[in-house]
């Protein structure tokens, strides 16, 4: 017996990966954290399986229900959304299950960010411009931010924010990463990436405000950096016809010269 983590994507059914796909269909149980995992993710359940919601459940009744079906010899798929890697609770429940001797395993998804970059079409490292991207959050009721991790921080490196968590704080966020980025900064909001109601919003840090409305509340992905809206920056090296490198030799002396 075995609990399955697996990651259920940003929100499309089909953004799952085919062993998660795969692993759903073979569990006879399956839990699922709230609103978003999507009904078609669920759908490759099977028929008979035991389906729970666990947004009302505590985490000892949610360790009760896998202890239940580990004492039934049961396999379960507990699915979690976008990836698990983030904001997924993933840890504590492991570390539940280690303490009773139940088997895990991990299989990952499609991050919610990565589902919002693709809606923008955006490359979010550009060369020159950025070359990091940080994945964060402002604090929430449930969860302070550790010292030292101020989105303020974060924008004195002039890295790409992929803000999570954080929709309902907009008039603290252009407060804190105007002075770094300042008012001009692309700023782009993805709501529910993936979702057939799905939105983007651009803007600048200076206009956000005026751009968003009441009614974009929660599930959204704020993207800011330089990356966002821009045309101007330098080609990538690794294309460039006198780039000498492994698979493309090229030069009188190359580096990686080809085997004969
Ligand atoms: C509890 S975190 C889960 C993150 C998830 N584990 C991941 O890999 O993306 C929930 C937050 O992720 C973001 N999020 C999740 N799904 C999203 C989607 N489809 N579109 C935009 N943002 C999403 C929102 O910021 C939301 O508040």
């Amino acid at each position: 017996m075995t609990v399955h983590f697996i990651g259920a994507g940003p929100g499309a059914a089909d953004l799952l990966t085919l062993r998660g796909r795969d692993l759903i269909a073979a569990c006879p149980v399956c839990l699922y954290a709230g609103s978003l995992v999507p009904e078609g993710v669920l759908a490759h359940c099977p028929k008979a399986a035991r389906i729970i919601n666990t947004a009302p459940l505590s985490l000892d009744d949610i360790i009760a229900e896998i202890a239940k079906a580990h004492a039934e010899g049961k396999d379960v798929a507990r699915l979690h959304s976008g990836d698990l890697s983030i904001w997924s609770a993933m840890g504590e429940q492991m570390r539940r299950l280690r303490a009773l001797g139940i088997p895990y395993a991990v299989t990952p998804g499609v991050p919610a960010f990565a589902a919002a970059a693709a809606a923008l079409e955006a490359e979010l490292t550009l060369p020159g411009l950025a070359q990091s991207v940080v994945l964060t959050r402002m604090p929430g009721r449930a969860s302070a931010m550790p010292e030292g991790e101020s989105l303020a921080a974060f924008a004195a490196t002039g890295a790409v924010l992929a803000i999570h968590l954080s929709v309902h704080m907009l008039d603290r966020l252009i407060a804190e990463l105007a002075p770094h980025y300042g008012t001009d900064c692309p700023v782009a909001i993805v709501w529910r990436a993936s979702w057939p109601d799905q939105r983007i919003i651009r803007a600048t840090l200076g206009t956000l405000d005026a751009a968003v409305g009441p009614e974009l509340e929660r599930t959204a992905l704020i993207f800011v950096g330089r990356t966002l809206d821009i045309e101007e920056f330098a080609e990538s090296r690794l294309y460039a016809v006198d780039y000498d490198r492994r698979y493309r030799p090229t030069g009188p002396a190359p580096r990686f010269p080809e085997e004969t």
